[in-house]
């Protein structure tokens, strides 16, 4: 049963990740820097599935190391600052547009190389 929830919740979680990065890179390729809606519905999934990933659902010894949920979890929130409560402007400046982008690859590379 915990691993069938680990499984949706990275499912979500990776779908979450999907429509951030691909929202923000569809954006970029636009040429013009604002947050779309696939990048605010991405952030939020991201920081829900992923904290609720953090429980502890795979049994004795196999959690991810905490110092890696905690980097994870302050740059899920950070990026979340960074995207939602600016949902409603027209346009933000290029270095914070790509502060997010940048955010998100590393925070995607912890992800992956961090074991
Ligand atoms: C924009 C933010 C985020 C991105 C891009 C991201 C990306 C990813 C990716 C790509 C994976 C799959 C890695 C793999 O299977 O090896 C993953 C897994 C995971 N993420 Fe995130 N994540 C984000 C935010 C968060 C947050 C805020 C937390 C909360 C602590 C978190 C906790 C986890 C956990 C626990 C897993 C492991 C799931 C497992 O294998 O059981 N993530 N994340």
């Amino acid at each position: 049963m915990k691993e069938a929830i680990r499984l949706i919740l990275l499912y979500a979680h990776l779908i979450g990740f999907a429509l951030l990065l691909g929202g923000a890179v569809t954006q970029w390729l636009t040429g013009k820097f604002r947050v779309n809606t696939a990048m605010v519905i991405g952030a939020a999934t991201q920081v829900v599935t992923g904290l609720a990933l953090a429980a502890p659902l795979r049994g004795e010894g196999h959690e991810p190391p905490t110092a890696k949920l905690i980097v994870k979890a302050v740059l899920g929130i950070l990026i979340a600052g960074m995207v939602i409560p600016l949902r409603k402007r027209e346009e933000i400046s290029k270095g914070h547009f790509l502060g997010i982008l940048g955010m998100v690859l590393g925070t995607a590379a912890v992800a992956v190389f961090w074991h």
